[in-house]
């Protein structure tokens, strides 16, 4: 008879434990799912005098992404008229100036935002140099931009001629855009919850 109840109370413990180990895997899965979803985003950003990486930084922030800045390997004149016509002529030849820098593994993420600034009216050439640098089929390409008034449509078009095979979203023109809007654009496009 001490027997059978020593047995019976030597199961309950033992069921006891195993369904806490259980709670305990999946409280853990739903951490490591989380977190698997932060490693998933990129945060890519080209900006010349500041604007878009101050941008691309909050975004970050939200969204717990990777950042990646594109750094042109041959560097823009720093007389601001010299610099307007060598970005106006690459921009009429669709040059795709080289980059220096290099995405370590880009097979882990699944969403990329870019953030650029508009350089007229489109992307600076230096944003299509580096999504043609890549195989991003299948991936989730979300633009963001700031300007001086210009809206991201046009450049996104551009981006949806170079990226058939991702998912290219409609994109944010984010001049003095608040973090609340951020965050609501962010869940829009499913990046956040
Ligand atoms: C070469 C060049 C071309 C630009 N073209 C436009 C344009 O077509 N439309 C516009 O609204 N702003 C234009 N801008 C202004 C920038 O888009 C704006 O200042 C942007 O916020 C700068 O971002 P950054 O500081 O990240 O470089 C131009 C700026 C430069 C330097």
């Amino acid at each position: 008879m001490k027997n059978i109840l020593k047995r019976i109370i030597v199961f309950f413990v033992c069921a006891l434990l195993f369904s806490g180990s259980i709670v305990g895997y999946s409280d853990n899965t739903v951490k490591s799912a989380t977190y698997a979803n932060k490693n998933k985003v990129l945060v890519v950003y080209f900006s010349h005098t500041g604007t878009t990486k101050k941008v691309a930084k909050r975004i970050r922030k939200i969204t717990g992404g990777t950042m990646f800045r594109i750094k042109e390997k041959n560097k823009y004149p720093s007389d601001y008229d010299q610099m307007l016509n060598v970005a106006q002529s690459e921009q009429e030849s669709k040059a795709r100036p080289a980059i220096k820098n290099k995405v370590k593994s880009i097979k882990k993420y699944d969403i990329i935002l870019i953030g650029y600034p508009i350089w007229w009216g489109d992307a600076p050439m230096a944003v299509y140099s580096f999504l043609e640098t890549y195989n991003l089929s299948g991936k989730t390409i979300i633009p963001f931009c700031t300007s001086g008034g210009t809206e991201i449509s046009k450049s996104v078009k551009g981006i949806r001629k170079v990226c058939k095979k991702s998912k290219v979203k409609s994109g944010l023109t984010a001049n003095d855009v608040s973090n609340k809007k951020l965050r609501k654009w962010l869940k829009k496009n499913k990046v956040i919850k």
